[in-house]
């Protein structure tokens, strides 16, 4: 069997006196679509930093493809789209090669995720949805076998993050791309995810795993997520909160 594309054990991670994550255990295979839901400040951020190799400070292990997490590329996505405001959305798109970047790629990227005509486009002139395509894009540049994506689509109206949640399964699809997503949506969670991962309050794990077997797409009123929230919610309403 081969290992998984990405597996986190946290033994223990604390910020001063304070531990946030205890034996929490995290693992996804390739092209699978997980998603964590919490209390805030449960550490749901704070795991993904450690997914992603930006936090070293616990004790545990994290491996990707069984080893060494250079070989494989992962992508991030924030809550806000980060983008650097004097660049293009063309040259944001390819910000991590610079000048040196594949511009046809980055033209590609541009039509997939419907911002066609916006390539010589600055930051400043796009809405918060658009500027969160472009972020996708970004993240998507690199061809990452894995997109952490940290409660994208908060910052939008209703309407269009239905949008971008269906835009972000397109991609992952055709990129062939496994997520791991934080939010606080119950319903982006089941309407995303392969699993859902409710997780506790401080010191936090992982409470409970709800499995969403249902092809995509997905009707949003079907009754089988309406039963699957309803476990969701009894779970997050019992998770400690501080
Ligand atoms: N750099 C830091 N230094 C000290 N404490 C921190 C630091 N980063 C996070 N924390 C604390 O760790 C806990 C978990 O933070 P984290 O941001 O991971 O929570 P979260 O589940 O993502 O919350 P939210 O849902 O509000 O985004 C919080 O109590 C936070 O105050
Ligand atoms: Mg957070």
């Amino acid at each position: 069997m081969s290992a998984p594309l990405l597996d986190v054990h946290v033994e223990r991670m604390r910020f001063a006196e304070t531990t946030v994550l205890q034996d929490v255990h995290l693992r996804l295979e390739a092209r699978e679509r997980i998603s964590l839901l919490g209390p805030s400040g449960c550490g749901k951020s704070t795991l993904l930093r450690i997914a992603a190799g930006l936090e070293r400070d616990f004790s545990g292990e994290v491996r990707v493809n069984g080893g060494d997490r250079a070989a494989t590329t992962l992508g991030l996505v924030f809550q806000e789209p980060r983008l650097m405001p004097w660049l293009t959305v063309a040259e944001n798109i390819g910000f991590a090669e610079g000048a040196a970047c594949d511009r046809a790629r980055v033209a590609g990227l541009i039509e997939e995720v419907g911002l066609g005509g916006f390539a010589e486009a600055l930051p400043k002139q796009l809405s918060g949805g658009m500027a969160q395509r472009v972020a996708l894009a970004r993240g998507l540049y690199a061809r990452p076998a894995l997109l952490l994506l940290d409660e994208p689509f908060s910052a939008v109206d209703a309407f269009t993050r239905m949008k971008l949640q269906v835009l972000l399964l397109e991609l992952a699809e055709r990129h062939a791309t496994a997520l791991l997503l934080v939010t606080h949506d119950v319903d982006e969670a089941l309407y995303l995810s392969d699993r859902v991962l409710v997780m506790d309050g401080r010191p936090s794990r992982v409470r409970q795993t709800l499995r969403v077997d249902l092809a995509h797409p997905r009707d949003r009123r079907d009754p089988r997520l309406a039963a699957l929230k309803a476990d969701a919610l009894t779970e997050l309403h019992s998770a400690q909160v501080i």
